[in-house]
């Protein structure tokens, strides 16, 4: 099979509703197979690119191809795609298996028992088919939905947020679920999700999407590890980002300065080379001392002024001199004391951990980014 055939591709999308541009321009092949994530915060677009996907809204400009066919202008129900929302929008005077057999019959197909009991099987729903949809939890309406849409073996398979509506510890559990079942039937999944570790959990390549674009698309590890812009280094997990200017190179390493201390940050680490730049540390790269700073750590001394114990870690906000607050990420293996509040600390890291992001002149703090604030 060549790389082409089958593979999802946006080519210059573009959906406007009268002046206010939602999706702009977005260029993407998801290859066929994958488990893809839009992630963004709430009216970002996520949803306008779904249903252009599935041919519910028009693209104003650009083209959707699947495979080798041009998509853009066929019919909702004669694309090779389904959707699975939120809301499950079961029909609730249907069974269960009555829900699920629903794409098959309105095809016509008469035999149809089989298959409705091996997707059930696939969501881990066996023997629930007779019920009716108000007589199972939110979580199993969910699955069943899912078997509902995978029992016309799609192409494509479009998530719009499916698992919001559930608790947190149900979400995490049905996070592991759709990815095996993902990795069970081969189909190519898009979910659309506001939830940084929803994406980066399941999906093979998320794309960080902001204001009707794509900010960046990678490897869950290799954005969270290199971020490419200051949006993404908060969006995806938080991020340290100190106001920084290059100052030249030696060998491998790029000299930096900020707020008057120089630091050292491997080349290869540098998303901008010159001018002013973000120093990008992860709080759980940051590690806190009354004592002696590790040979070959970076370091900058502070007070710290707050202190929340989460459980599995302890996160310390330690405020520097020139007033910034580092957020550090401690977790409690009980090797060390916790750190009252007011503590006189050395914050440290190592040289390779940290990066650098490009930073227009006069931008002094970074961005905060709430996922879940409309941007629009
Ligand atoms: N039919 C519509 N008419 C006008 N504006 C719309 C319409 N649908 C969506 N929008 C706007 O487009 C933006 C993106 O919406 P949407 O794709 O639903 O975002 P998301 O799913 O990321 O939250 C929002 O500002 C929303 O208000
Ligand atoms: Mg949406």
């Amino acid at each position: 099979m060549t790389e082409q055939q089958g593979d999802l591709q946006l080519i210059g999308v573009t959906k406007r509703f009268g002046a206010f541009t939602a999706v702009d321009d977005l260029t993407l092949t998801v290859p066929r197979g994958s488990f893809f994530a839009l992630l963004g915060a709430s009216g970002c677009g996520k949803t306008t690119t779904l249903r252009m996907i599935a041919g519910l809204e028009e693209p104003t400009a650009g083209q959707v191809l699947l495979g080798d066919q041009d998509v853009t202008n066929l019919r909702p129900y004669k694309r090779p795609v389904n959707t699975v929302f939120q809301s499950y929008a079961l029909f609730p005077h249907l069974s269960i298996s009555d829900n699920v057999a629903f794409g098959l019959r309105r095809r016509g197909v008469k035999q149809y028992a089989d298959q409705v009991e091996q997707m059930l099987h696939l969501v881990e729903m066996d023997g629930f088919g007779k019920r009716k949809p108000s007589q199972l939890s939110g979580g199993q309406q969910q699955r069943v939905a899912l078997a509902r849409a995978l029992i016309n073996r799609p192409q494509v398979l479009l998530l719009d947020e499916p698992l919001g509506a559930l608790d947190l510890k149900l979400r995490r559990q049905m996070q592991v679920e759709l990815k095996r079942i993902q990795t069970e039937v081969g189909i190519t999944f898009v979910h659309v999700t506001h939830d940084q570790e929803e994406a980066m959990t399941m999906a093979d390549t998320v794309a960080v999407m902001n204001a009707g674009r794509i900010e960046q698309l990678g490897a869950p590890v290799e954005m969270y590890d290199f971020p490419g812009t200051a949006f993404v280094a908060n969006f995806l997990g938080q991020s340290n980002l100190l106001a920084a200017e290059v100052h030249g190179r030696s060998g491998d390493d790029l000299l930096v300065e900020a707020y008057g201390t120089r630091y050292t940050v491997p080349a290869a680490r540098a998303r901008a080379a010159e001018g002013t730049v973000w120093l990008g540390v992860r709080p759980e790269k940051l590690h806190l001392t009354t004592g002696e700073v590790p040979s070959g750590h970076q370091s900058a001394t502070g007070l710290v002024t707050d202190s929340s114990y989460m459980g599995v870690s302890t996160q310390y906000l330690v405020r520097a001199p020139w007033g910034d607050e580092l957020t550090v990420f401690v977790p409690n293996s009980g090797v060390a004391a916790p750190l009252s509040v007011a503590s006189e600390v050395t914050v440290h890291w190592r040289p390779e951990h940290a990066f650098l992001l490009p930073r227009p002149a006069g931008e002094t703090h970074a961005p905060v980014v709430d996922p879940e604030e409309v941007a629009a």
